[in-house]
């Protein structure tokens, strides 16, 4: 995720710009950089803070674009940083989002010299040559993105050429229409000092932006685009309108879930493409993968380790990355121990990373920070791709976090031929049908709240599932203890007779996970064993199987192995709401940091 603005205007445009950019950063801040344009292109672009950048003092142009990136694409340099131009310095391009299909874009453009390594530089090259056949910028980068396959907002700029153009897919950009001149951005946030008026443009739309007006196209023709008035106050607009970031990020998870397998499913050839430079013969001797990681990253693991001993022959195990040792009797050239770490700076994750690769284990991280020590250090890096996340609790990541340990796991099985033709095909299909099914979880935001109101007096919580749902019912139990203060366990529901039944009352609500793949029908007399004893039960379970006998009862659709991760989009809100019931500071609670650097 990163932050784009663009003003075109009446007055000078760098002050403009580099104050939006101030207000967007926390959606991405290894870099930052800003495009002028009049008759001649001038960029400024550097690793660091907006802050930092050293931008010329009397600059007058009056239309201009700039960006804050969070990298995805190539680690956080200047060159890599964004505006991107193409080879003759007179277009400039800030995007947000994944370009699918780079490699194949680039290697169209043999003549053209590349100096970054990121995915949005082509769009800058290709731009270049639709302006050797149109004279019209706006007509040029229709033509371009009609060529991108992936997710993109984007905002170009030329030399010579009347304001600015832009264009998304599946990436969010909103137009600001103003008294002095006309904004793109990302977000909101950075336009309300200068305008309320906004429209949103809409999946696959091209806007061209001058000092005068937005005119907006859509498969070449001229479209109207609503004007919205924002009623938001500025911090509430940082958030995106939500009350803390939580609540946003868990908001944001269907994006993130499409940017995580952008790019990387090839839905003919039926694969993925993750690009890692582990050798396919590696792969195919390997002899056990080895999950290590902490808290919310460890339930992912635990997810990844189900996932990798399904789809691909290979013996997979977890352990808490503060308690790996490297077991005697291991063959080290035959395992692969897989580093899972939001931040990537992990302490204890670096510390079982490191002590792997003394043994001359080969490592991998799975980070969502480019850049990260867990990324710098291990053999390889996976990246999730899930955008800046900021509430201390995670949400978003872990969704994305499974997401790519599950098409890990299909490469894998690919690799060693273990890869049955059905369940992969399955796979695919449900990894891309995910964000449908969080986003018809997250449309049950309002009725999620009502239960947590009326279960938050509850004593203490449990949380129960079997299999794929097991890791998401200790996750569910993590979110709500860690921002409600309640008490809050998770258990294998087979488990609970074994003990924790002892616990159970009236006053304790039971959150049940009961989803496809997940045993259910076992998980249900398990529901009964505590329904018997007085606990109210919140049932989470497959659409097909939901008529059950529970207190509360919500579906998920059909996704196969991915149910829970739908399932656990009505947990995250459970845990929000409970937690915002009691005025908790949900953002930031008490005794936790969002990277943990210390063992
Ligand atoms: C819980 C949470 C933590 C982290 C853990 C590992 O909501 O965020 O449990 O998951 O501290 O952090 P990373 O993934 O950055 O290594």
């Amino acid at each position: 995720m990163c932050g784009i603005i663009g003003y075109v205007g009446a007055e000078p445009a760098q002050p403009r710009l580099v104050a939006g950019l101030q207000k967007l950063e926390y959606r991405g801040y290894d870099s930052a950089g800003v495009a002028l344009v009049d008759d001649a292109l001038s960029v400024t672009k550097q690793v660091g803070l907006v802050a930092d950048l050293d931008l010329p003092e009397d600059a007058l142009q009056t239309c201009g674009i700039g960006h804050t990136r969070w990298s995805t694409h190539g680690k956080p340099t200047d060159a890599n940083a964004h505006p991107h131009t193409d080879c003759s310095g007179r277009v400039a391009v800030v995007h947000n989002g994944i370009v699918g299909n780079y490699d194949d874009l680039r290697a169209e453009l043999p003549e053209h010299t590349f100096r970054s390594e990121t995915d949005t530089e082509v769009v800058a090259h290709l731009v270049e040559d639709e302006l050797e056949r149109t004279p019209d910028l706006r007509e040029a980068v229709a033509a371009v993105v009609d060529r991108i396959e992936g997710s993109y907002a984007l905002g170009v700029v030329a030399a010579g050429y009347d304001g600015i153009v832009a264009a998304r897919r599946n990436s969010p950009l909103v137009v600001g229409h103003g008294a002095d001149g006309n904004f793109i951005a990302s977000d909101v946030t950075p336009l309300l000092e200068h305008t309320r008026e906004v429209s949103y443009l809409e999946d696959g739309d091209v806007a061209h932006l001058t000092r005068d007006g937005i005119s907006v196209w859509h498969d070449g023709t001229p479209v109207d685009r609503a004007v919205h008035t924002i009623q938001w106050d500025a911090e509430a607009a940082e958030k995106g309108g939500y009350e803390h970031y939580m609540l946003k990020e868990i908001h944001e998870q269907p994006q993130a879930l499409r940017q995580a397998v952008a790019g990387r499913i090839d839905p003919i050839e039926e694969r993925v493409d993750l690009d890692l430079s582990l050798s396919r013969s590696f792969l195919d001797d390997l002899d056990e993968i080895q999950l290590v990681a902490c808290g919310t990253s460890y339930h992912a693991c635990l997810y990844g380790k189900q996932l990798l001993e399904t789809l691909a022959d290979v013996r997979a195990t977890v352990e808490y990355a503060s308690e790996y040792t490297v077991g005697s009797g291991r063959d080290p050239s035959r395992t692969l121990v897989v580093g899972v770490s939001q931040s990537g700076e992990t302490a204890d994750t670096l510390r079982a990373l490191r002590m792997a690769k003394r043994t001359g284990i080969r490592t991998l991280g799975v980070t969502n920070t480019v850049g990260s020590t867990v990324a710098r250090e291990c053999d390889d890096a996976l990246y999730i791709q899930a955008g800046p996340e900021i509430g201390v609790a995670a949400t978003k990541t872990f969704a994305s976090q499974v997401v790519s340990l599950a098409m890990f796991a299909i490469d894998v099985a690919d690799v060693r031929g273990d890869l049955d033709p059905v369940a992969g095909r399955e796979l695919l299909s449900n990894l891309q049908d995910l964000p449908g099914a969080v986003q018809q979880a997250l449309d049950r935001d309002e009725e999620v709240r009502e239960v947590a109101e009326a279960y938050a007096g509850g004593e203490a919580f449990f949380f129960i599932g079997r299999r794929f749902a097991n890791p998401v019912a200790l996750e569910g139990a993590l979110k709500l203890k860690e921002i409600s203060y309640d008490h809050a366990e998770g258990f294998p529901a087979g488990e609970l007779k074994h003990g924790p039944l002892a616990l159970v009352t009236e006053a304790t609500p039971v959150l049940a996970v009961l989803t496809d793949g997940a045993r259910p029908e076992e998980t249900r007399n398990n529901v009964k064993e505590v329904q018997s004893r007085g606990a109210p039960v919140i049932a989470i379970a497959s659409e097909s199987g939901h008529e059950g006998d529970y207190e509360v009862g919500f579906g998920v659709p059909d996704l196969g192995l991915l149910e829970p991760l739908a399932a656990n989009v009505y947990l995250q809100l459970f845990a929000y709401y409970v937690a915002d019931s009691k005025a908790r500071p949900i953002d930031r609670p008490r005794n936790l940091a969002k990277s943990v650097t210390v063992e």
